[in-house]
């Protein structure tokens, strides 16, 4: 099972974000309140892309509105990467959680998972058609990069591949949840300067 019949050939974003509100590529629509796809404009010069939908992200329908989010905008203003030069993603467009009383805890997508849904995040990009790919965290990584990417080992790094430049750093979320927070902020923002200075 994959995305692929769901999508819609030669569309436009717009087009495609209605259409993955219909797909049954793997089994986490089942659950979700609703496909998260990605937002930004379709001339944006990166993309970015995160992991899947948050508890947040799942009700709101937009990608990185809820604490991660935060971090993120905050990241970007002080990195100097305008908003209206992104055009934000995840790797899975649906939110997969387990049910612990009254809360949904985040659960990490599985290979299946991520596989089923790259056909979505290829079709965004055949659109935007970005000049740099910024993948945050290892999910995002593996899905452009392979399974053999380290995030730890290749962070910040701007690798060339066919289409477009691509580059890799931690997650958001993993800087609000790491010991040293402002440690991992500062090395997270680092990244991201990096990947600006490169787009010049
Ligand atoms: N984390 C992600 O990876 N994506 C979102 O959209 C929100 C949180
Ligand atoms: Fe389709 Fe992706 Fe949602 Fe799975 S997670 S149903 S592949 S949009």
């Amino acid at each position: 099972m994959t995305a692929s019949e769901y999508i819609p050939d030669g569309a436009d974003l717009e087009t495609l974000r209605k259409a993955a509100g219909e797909c049954r590529g793997c089994d986490l629509y089942r659950h979700a309140t609703q496909a998260v796809f990605g937002a930004g404009p379709g001339d944006a010069r990166v993309v970015m892309i995160g992991e899947q939908p948050g508890d947040r992200e799942d009700v709101v329908g937009q990608p990185f509105v809820g604490p991660a989010g935060r971090l993120l905008n905050r990241a970007l203003a002080e990195a100097a990467i305008d908003r209206s030069m992104v055009y934000l993603t995840n790797a899975v467009k649906h939110f997969k959680f387990e049910e612990r009383g009254k809360r949904r805890i985040h659960q990490q997508p599985g290979r299946t998972e991520i596989v089923a849904c790259r056909p979505w995040l290829e079709a965004e990009l055949a659109v935007v058609r970005p000049e740099l790919v910024v993948c945050l965290g290892a999910v995002a990584a593996r899905s452009i990069f392979g399974p053999s990417f380290r995030v730890t080992r290749q962070r910040g790094e701007v690798i060339a591949l066919e289409d477009y430049r691509a580059a890799a750093t931690v997650h958001p979320s993993a800087v609000l949840r790491a010991p040293d927070r402002d440690g991992a902020y500062a090395e997270f923002l680092g990244d991201l300067r990096a990947m600006r200075t490169a787009m010049d």
